[in-house]
Order: structure tokens, then C-alpha cells, then sequence
């Protein structure tokens, strides 16, 4: 199973099948914001001790993703969840992810 399978699968399970009519970019950002989904909690509110992340401003999420995978912000996983992402994947989930309340 490749990485952008699994990402499909989980999107499709968290049930963004029926987002209705959505271009192929939309369908990009939800399908890889599905796979933060298991740690951030569904639409990115968190259940645990991991911090939520939907409504978070998106200048503020797209520089904590940058700081992350430069290492300018230490975490203990997220430099590596940063490391796969564009900058312009960083700007689709942090439009995504603000739309989220
Ligand atoms: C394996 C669990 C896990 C996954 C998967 C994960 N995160 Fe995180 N995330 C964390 C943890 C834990 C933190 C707290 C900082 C740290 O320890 O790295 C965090 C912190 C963050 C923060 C900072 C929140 C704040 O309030 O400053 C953002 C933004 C974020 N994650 C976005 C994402 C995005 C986007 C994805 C998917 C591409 C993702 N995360 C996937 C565990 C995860």
C-alpha cells in the first residue's frame, strides 16, 4: 500500500467521499489532512493530549509547519510529518484546517 492509498483509504473513511463537487486540489488537501487526522483527531479536534489544530489561524499554521520542518520549532513528531510537505501543501491544509471549527 502506498502512502497516498492509505491517505484515500483514510479519507474516505472519515467520510470526505461526500464533500459533493470538489476539484482534484481539494480532494489533495483532504485526503493528506485525513492522515493528521489520526493523531489531531477528526476535523483536527483533538481527544487527547495532542493539540487540536482545526480553526487555527492559517498564517500561524503555515509558519508552525515551516518552523517544524526546519527545525526551527522542536516537537517530538511533527518535524517529520513536515518533512513531506511543499510549502504549497502547508498553505492548502492551513486553509483547510481553519475552515474546521
Ligand atoms: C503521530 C501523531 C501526529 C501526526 C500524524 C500529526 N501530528 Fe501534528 N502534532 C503532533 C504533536 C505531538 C504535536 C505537538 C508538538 C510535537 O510534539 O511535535 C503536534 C503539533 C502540531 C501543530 C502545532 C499546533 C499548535 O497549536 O502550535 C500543527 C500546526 C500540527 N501539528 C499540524 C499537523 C499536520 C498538518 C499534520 C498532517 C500533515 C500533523 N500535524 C500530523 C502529533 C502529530
Amino acid at each position: 500500500m502506498t502512502i497516498k492509498t492509505i491517505a484515500l483509504s483514510l479519507a474516505a473513511s472519515a467520510g470526505f467521499g461526500l464533500a459533493g463537487v470538489a476539484s482534484a486540489a481539494d480532494l489533495h488537501t483532504q485526503a493528506i489532512s485525513a492522515t493528521c487526522m489520526s493523531c489531531h483527531g477528526p476535523g483536527g479536534k483533538s481527544l487527547g493530549a495532542i493539540p487540536s489544530i482545526n480553526g487555527l489561524d492559517k498564517d500561524y499554521f503555515v509558519k508552525q509547519m515551516k518552523d517544524f520542518k526546519s527545525g526551527a520549532r522542536q516537537g517530538t513528531i511533527m518535524k517529520r510529518h513536515a518533512y513531506g510537505y511543499t510549502d504549497a501543501e502547508f498553505e492548502a491544509m492551513g486553509a483547510y484546517f481553519a475552515t474546521l471549527k
